[in-house]
């Protein structure tokens, strides 16, 4: 990952949280109320653990975050935090249940090896983001809230279109602390539609 040593960076070091990141999730959350005490949160791609963080810290005690990473998490975080270092396109909406049932909120900040073809690497995180729309579709719990991180390119489009389908909502959002030269984008579902 290359670490960019700008505003951001140093804020997160003089906060304690391991990566910047965490703006991200925060501006959004600041402005769109995704995240709140006591909610099950699953973080999906949550190293080096700064959305962890930041949720856990959110959510409080009554909540329980659960993270899911290829990498692992090497700092200390709250008891009501779980991480679980596997792939995500080998697991089950089952694996992924908090105390044996649904969640309020699915963040994913999943970002695919890029390999600088800027079609192959948009390709890639739709994939990324087609594997957490279903097992949103079984895990997220009617009215739950769905952040993923998209590329600006082709799929998008397509992408925002399944969103609309499942949620009542949805937003774009570009935050402040996202580099403006990055082709990241996150896209927000508000109010998932029940399942007929
Ligand atoms: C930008 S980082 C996430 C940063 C994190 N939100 C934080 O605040 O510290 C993207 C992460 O997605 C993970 N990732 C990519 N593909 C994955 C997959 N198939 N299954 C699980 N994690 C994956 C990578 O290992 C990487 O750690």
């Amino acid at each position: 990952m290359k670490i960019i040593k700008d505003h951001y960076f140093h804020k997160a070091k003089r906060n304690g949280y391991v990566a910047r990141s965490a703006y991200k999730l925060e501006e959004i959350d600041k402005k769109h109320r995704i995240i709140r005490k006591g909610n099950f949160v699953l973080d999906l791609g949550c190293s080096p653990g700064s959305w962890l963080q930041y949720t856990s810290r959110i959510v409080g005690e009554e909540g329980e975050v659960l993270g899911v990473d290829l990498q692992p998490v090497n700092h200390s975080l709250p008891a009501h935090v779980r991480v679980l270092q596997a792939d995500i396109f080998e697991l089950t909406a089952k694996d992924l249940e908090i105390s044996g049932g649904m969640v309020d909120v699915i963040l994913s900040d999943m970002a695919p090896k890029t390999s600088g073809i800027r079609a192959t690497d948009a390709q890639r995180s739709y994939a990324l983001n087609q594997q957490v729309l279903q097992l949103a579709e079984e895990l997220l719990r009617p009215r739950g809230m769905l952040l993923v991180k998209a590329f600006q390119g082709a799929p998008l489009g397509e992408l925002r279109n399944a969103f609309r389908n499942s949620f009542a909502k949805v937003k774009l959002c570009k935050p402040k602390s996202s580099r403006a030269e990055s082709v990241e984008i996150f896209l927000l579902g508000m109010g998932k539609k029940q399942n007929n």
